[in-house]
Formats: C-alpha cells, sequence, structure tokens
C-alpha cells in the first residue's frame, strides 16, 4: 500500500507518495506553490479554497489517498518538555490531564493533548523521567482533518513538524548537542536534540518571507523578481554590489538574534553543556551564504539537512531539499 505524506506549508504545499517506513522509498514527489498562503485554515472560507488546492495537488500528481500522514506546523502546536518522578504508563495516562493544565496554556476544555515519554530511568535509578506534552487547540485539528475527510481521506496520522523532522535527521544517543533550525517562509521553529532526544521546542514568527518583502521595499522588486534575487545571491556581499546581502541583513539578524536567544535557554537548562553543531532545515536553508552567516554569528559548525540521504527513489533537480525535511520524517516513521 502507497503511502501520501503532506506538508502544508504557507509558501508550498510538499507531497511525498512512497512506501513508508524505516527504509523508505520515493515514487512521487511535489511541490507545488500554496496560492492560499494558509497552513491552517481558520474559517469556512479559506478552509474551502485550500481543500480545492489540495485537491488539485493530489489529482494532477496522481497521488493515493490511502495511508495519508499530516503534521501540524509548530504555530498552532504548544509543546513542552517536563520532568517528574517516574511513573507507570497507567500512572501517567492518569496523571498527564493535570500536567498538562500546569504547562499548556489551552483550557482543559479546548485541548487536544498528546504526549510522548522522552526518558523513563531505569528502575534501579532515582532520576525523574521526561516527557513531552503537545497540545492543540480542538477546533484547530478538528478543522484541519475536516480538510482531508471532504477529500474522502481519514488521515492515519496527525503529528507535528518538530516530531517529524527530527525524525528525519535521524539522530543518535552518541550525537553532540545540535540545535535544529527549520527557517520556512512564515515561521522558524527550533529545537535543540540532546543525547538523540528532544530537550525543548521553540517557534517564531518570522521567515524567508520577511527577506523577500524586504528586498521588495529596498531594492524596488516585484515578489517573483525579489525571490529570485534572493535565491541567487543570498547573503553574498559579492554579488549585485552587496544590494541584496544589505537588504536581507536586517531580517537574517533577527532570525539569527532568536536562535541566540534559544542557544543561551538551552545554557540555562543544561548549564554545563553547550550547543555544538547547527542543522539548517526548511526552504531558506538553501540561501547562499546563510550557513556562512550562522557560523560566525553562534561560532559553531553548521550544516543544512540533507533528507533524501540514502533513500531510495529519483528526486526531480527542481525540488529543494532541505524544505522535505518534514515529508520525510513523516515518511520514515513506522505506524
Ligand atoms: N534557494 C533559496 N534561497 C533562499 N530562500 C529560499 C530558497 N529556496 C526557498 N527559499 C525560501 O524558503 C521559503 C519556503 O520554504 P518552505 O517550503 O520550508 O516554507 P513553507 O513550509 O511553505 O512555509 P512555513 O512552514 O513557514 O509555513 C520561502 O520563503 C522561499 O523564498
Ligand atoms: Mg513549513
Amino acid at each position: 500500500m502507497s503511502t501520501l505524506v503532506l506538508d502544508i506549508g504557507t509558501y508550498s504545499i510538499k507531497a511525498i507518495a512512497g512506501k513508508a517506513g524505516p527504509k523508505p522509498k520515493i515514487e512521487r514527489i511535489a511541490e507545488v506553490f500554496n496560492t492560499t498562503g494558509i497552513a491552517v485554515p481558520t474559517d469556512d472560507v479559506n478552509q474551502d479554497k485550500l481543500i480545492n488546492l489540495i485537491e488539485s495537488v493530489i489529482v494532477d500528481n496522481d497521488l493515493p489517498r490511502t495511508d495519508v500522514r499530516l503534521s501540524l506546523p509548530e504555530s498552532v502546536i504548544s509543546s513542552k518538555v517536563i520532568e517528574i518522578p517516574p511513573l507507570s504508563d497507567a500512572e501517567l495516562a492518569s496523571a498527564i490531564g493535570w500536567q498538562a493544565e500546569q504547562h499548556i496554556p489551552i483550557p482543559p476544555e479546548e485541548l487536544a493533548l498528546e504526549y510522548q515519554v522522552l526518558y523513563r530511568p531505569p528502575k534501579s535509578e532515582k532520576r525523574p523521567m521526561r516527557i513531552m506534552l503537545i497540545g492543540a487547540r480542538k477546533q484547530v485539528v478538528d478543522r484541519y482533518v475536516d480538510m482531508f475527510h471532504a477529500l474522502g481521506i481519514e488521515p492515519s496520522l496527525v503529528e507535528t513538524h518538530m516530531l517529524s523532522l527530527v525524525r528525519s535527521l535521524m539522530f543518535t544517543a552518541e550525537d553532540p548537542n545540535t540545535m535544529v533550525v527549520h527557517i520556512g517562509a512564515s515561521s522558524m521553529n527550533m529545537a535543540v536534540v540532546r543525547q538523540g532526544e528532544i530537550a525543548f521546542v521553540t517557534s517564531h514568527m518570522n521567515g524567508g518571507q520577511l527577506l523577500t518583502k524586504a528586498l521588495e521595499k529596498s531594492v524596488g522588486l516585484d515578489q517573483d523578481q525579489a525571490e529570485k534575487y534572493k535565491r541567487t545571491y543570498g547573503l553574498d556581499e559579492t554579488q549585485f554590489q552587496g544590494k541584496v546581502a544589505q537588504a536581507i541583513l536586517p531580517g537574517i539578524q533577527v532570525l539569527s538574534n532568536e536562535i541566540k536567544k534559544s542557544v543561551q535557554f538551552f545554557g540555562t537548562q543544561f548549564p554545563n553543556e553547550s550547543v555544538q553543531r547547527v542543522v539548517l532545515s526548511g526552504g531558506t536553508a538553501s540561501m547562499p551564504n546563510l550557513v556562512q552567516f550562522i557560523a560566525q554569528e553562534l561560532g559553531t559548525e553548521v550544516l543544512v539537512a540533507a533528507p533524501f540521504t540514502g533513500v531510495e527513489g529519483t528526486v526531480p533537480e527542481t525540488i529543494n531539499p532541505p524544505a522535505m525535511g518534514v515529508c520525510m520524517g513523516l515518511l520514515l516513521r513506522e505506524l
């Protein structure tokens, strides 16, 4: 049976059809501009627009409607990693609602809650267990899933961007402390992965779109031109008299400062440790000279996510690999 994974972003809808599991195979892959600019509908009008768009992506690319897997953007998620004394699964299930009330800023009657045990100490040790609470508003999740019902699809999985993304990066417990920085069009999501485990997730409501807008204004380009110039010259000061780089720089600085804040937050959580490397992901990760810029700002090694490494199937040249991490993480999951 074929699987369909979907990442509906504000800039583009990404889809992969293929064989799911730890040894995935890509059969078809598509990236379609999101003409609605909406990732999560909030009313009937934009819900209908998005339904029509998703339907055309499915039909135009001959994508399956079986085993459809979705990932919600962090912008509608409230997640928190907490430490509590070790509990059995049953005890945890009954205690979790109360924990959520302490840590998730959504009223209980409106809350759709999931949780994941990140770490459970061996019985002989008196250390706390670590749990990731993942909350969203029921109304939001219901509306999201309803879009797929309207398309004759019963989603087999709905998780969150960071869980999908971190899976696609295949961390091991031996990896150095790594900050994952996912820069899309309208958001930037960050997580630190420590000993192969998510230490925390944060998000910021700005992304690549901020840079395109700045370029439109300061150099006087239309949106398409600005998009092209950004992709071609990025932060390269030696190109186009440095005009593109200069226009983009203030926006990049905003993003970079947010990354620094998250690095500092990690330092307060784990005082004897530091972030040793950064992995850039999301469409913006491909911007010329961004790697060098972030490396200089943070003083760490910076890598760009390569979610297709070792994966069976062909990926067209038009696909920007770091933008496909969420999809690959969904495809890698074993149900
Ligand atoms: N080569 C490139 N250089 C610079 N920016 C790029 C490049 N390729 C794509 N982008 C930018 O990346 C963004 C799209 O990335 P992505 O597909 O991850 O966003 P999205 O998932 O649709 O958005 P979001 O998750 O924020 O809703 C756009 O702002 C686009 O301009
Ligand atoms: Mg995205």
